[in-house]
């Protein structure tokens, strides 16, 4: 099938897509970072790079089966200002419909962050003409990655959370490299998790549920498991002090996201974050996408 990928980042789709067995005959990408545009062309090279979207009047194109956009959503989740559909970055979402409604593809799949307003969603679902389906990664995997999908996709509803009963087996912990974790399921890998540091300060703002996830370097699972029951979140200064801890290591962001290890080595450690943060998770797409027949 022909693919055009909108916001195509460093390209999750198409892991997505050869998990799902779709076999991909042209695969076109609209994407302005030209780091994430690197990585997917290293993984991928048949990748026909369109660039900026709003130069989508002079792109030429066959017949497309699939469109996806997952759009910024600077401008609507909890993280970003909720400007909204006014925001500069969000209302691209008008380009990414204006192209649905001219190419008129088979299918389409949207999506974007669940906690963004309520308000928001409705306008959303308004523009693109259906409901949403709602998936967290943590049914999938091993993070908690709650996000809305709008689709044509048909019987792609029954993937949906409330739908899930088997919730997965697989622990945070079992992807790590090495150190040890308080918790079942990481926390949502942003965009911005380069810039979070190691300190002391930082481990209480962990504690106090401030900050993205971390991971404990000199202690054992069982003297953490020890230390949370005793203390909860009230660590005292001393052991705030004596305790170290490390950021996920990028390999671990790509297994956060059902991605092979190492499919954005070839950059910064730096962008190598901001794309992973951004990206999909491979099988929740995988879920949705093996209901199309072809
Ligand atoms: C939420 S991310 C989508 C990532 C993608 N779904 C993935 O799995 O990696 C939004 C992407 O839109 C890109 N973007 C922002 N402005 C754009 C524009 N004018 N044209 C094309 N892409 C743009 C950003 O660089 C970013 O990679």
């Amino acid at each position: 099938m022909n693919v055009l990928s909108l916001f195509n980042g460093c390209g999750m789709l198409r892991p997505a897509l050869d998990k799902a067995n779709i076999k991909v005959d042209n695969y076109y990408s609209s994407e302005v970072d030209k780091f994430a545009n690197q990585i997917a062309n290293k993984n991928y090279p048949d990748t026909q790079q369109l660039g900026d979207i709003n130069d989508w009047q002079q792109w030429q194109l066959p017949q497309i089966d699939l469109l996806t956009a997952g759009f910024p959503c600077q401008d609507l989740s909890i993280a970003g200002y909720r400007k909204g559909l006014d925001g500069e970055r969000s209302s691209l979402l008008f380009q990414a419909l204006a192209i649905r409604d001219k190419l008129k593809p088979k299918y389409f799949l949207f999506e974007n962050v669940a906690s963004m307003k309520q308000q928001h969603k409705e306008q959303i679902s308004e523009l693109i003409g259906i409901e949403p389906i709602r998936l967290n990664s943590k049914y999938f995997g091993v993070q908690n990655r709650d996000r809305l999908f709008w689709t044509n996709i048909p019987n792609a509803q029954v993937v949906q959370d409330n739908q899930i009963s088997n919730d997965p087996q697989k622990k945070f912990s079992e992807i790590l490299l090495d150190g040890v974790t308080d918790r079942e399921k990481a926390k949502c890998l942003l965009a911005s998790y380069c810039s979070v540091a190691t300190t002391p300060n930082q481990l209480k703002r962990y504690l106090d549920g401030k900050m993205g996830q971390i991971i404990f370097t000199n202690i054992s699972q069982l003297e953490l498991d020890q230390l949370f029951a005793e203390y909860g979140k009230k660590w005292s200064d001393d052991l705030l002090n004596n305790t170290t801890i490390r950021k996920l290591y990028p390999v671990e962001c790509e297994r956060l996201m059902n991605l092979p290890d190492n499919y954005t080595e070839g950059v910064s450690k730096t962008q190598r974050y901001k794309m992973l943060g951004n990206g999909w998770d491979v099988d929740v797409v995988v879920e949705i996408l093996s209901n199309i027949i072809t």
